[in-house]
């Protein structure tokens, strides 16, 4: 039995495939307390796709959002908890840690001010913005982000929201903040002019971290399909991504 699983074990780390980034740091695989994982069976499905395509180190991140979402550390910590126990219980041995994806409402400034951010590595803080229009203060607030809170801000998914422009990513960008890009916007998952904008950012050198922003089996998929795109192939071995320091 034991050489069962470490033959198969063997054939993946020689295959091409996410351990050489080895950390996911956008998902929503804890279970019941946001639009991923509704249950801890669905959680375990979802990460099980995950290891299969090499992903060695989980950083689950809940949305943040007072209208839809109004998760704390104790609803997030809870639901790690619970999925942990599952996970002991079925024997899948995934690392596995939690932080947040901070919706960028009228309740955010606040939460930096009171430096409420749930983060990740060394003081990284994952936020997204409306997709409909840009938040009049970005500017301010991410300055006060890094400057008040210490944190290393990150933007999730920018090539998902149709009113930014590249230009204004690397401007952003020149000013401190990561870019988080999703692999799956690489197949056109969410459109041929998110997947212009995602290959664009990548041929600018402008890409930070890249992840799954797992919700449900069809991301899991396309996840895996993203794999036998060039520019993710690109991202994966020439590239200064940032994930591995998530480590
Ligand atoms: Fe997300």
């Amino acid at each position: 039995m034991l050489n069962f699983f470490k033959k198969k074990e063997e054939k993946k780390i020689a295959a091409f495939n996410y351990d050489l980034i080895a950390v996911d740091m956008h998902s929503h695989v804890l279970p019941g307390i946001d639009d991923g994982a509704q249950t801890v069976e669905e959680s375990v499905y979802l990460i099980k796709k995950m290891m299969d395509v090499g992903i060695k180190k989980i950083i689950a991140t809940p949305h943040i959002m007072v209208d839809f979402y109004r998760n704390t550390p104790e609803t997030i910590n809870g639901a790690l908890e619970i999925l942990k126990a599952e996970l002991k219980k079925q024997n899948i041995d995934i690392e596995i840690e939690a932080a947040a994806e901070h919706y960028f409402d009228e309740t955010f400034e606040k939460r930096v001010e009171e430096k409420k951010l749930m983060t990740m590595g060394d003081n990284y803080a994952l936020f997204e913005y409306s997709f409909i229009s840009p938040p009049p203060n970005a500017f301010e607030v991410i300055q006060k982000m890094m400057e008040w809170g210490s944190y290393k801000p990150i933007l999730a998914h920018p090539e998902r929201y149709p009113y930014m422009t590249v230009e204004e990513m690397a401007n952003l960008r020149g000013w401190g903040c990561n870019m988080q890009l999703n692999t799956i916007s690489l197949t056109g998952y969410y459109g041929k002019d998110v997947k212009k904008k995602a290959e664009s950012m990548v041929d600018n050198d402008i890409v930070d971290f890249i992840s799954s922003d797992m919700h449900h089996p069809k991301h899991a998929a396309a996840f895996k399909d993203a794999l036998n795109y060039p520019h993710l192939e690109k991202l994966l071995f020439n590239y200064p991504l940032k994930n591995i320091m998530l480590k």
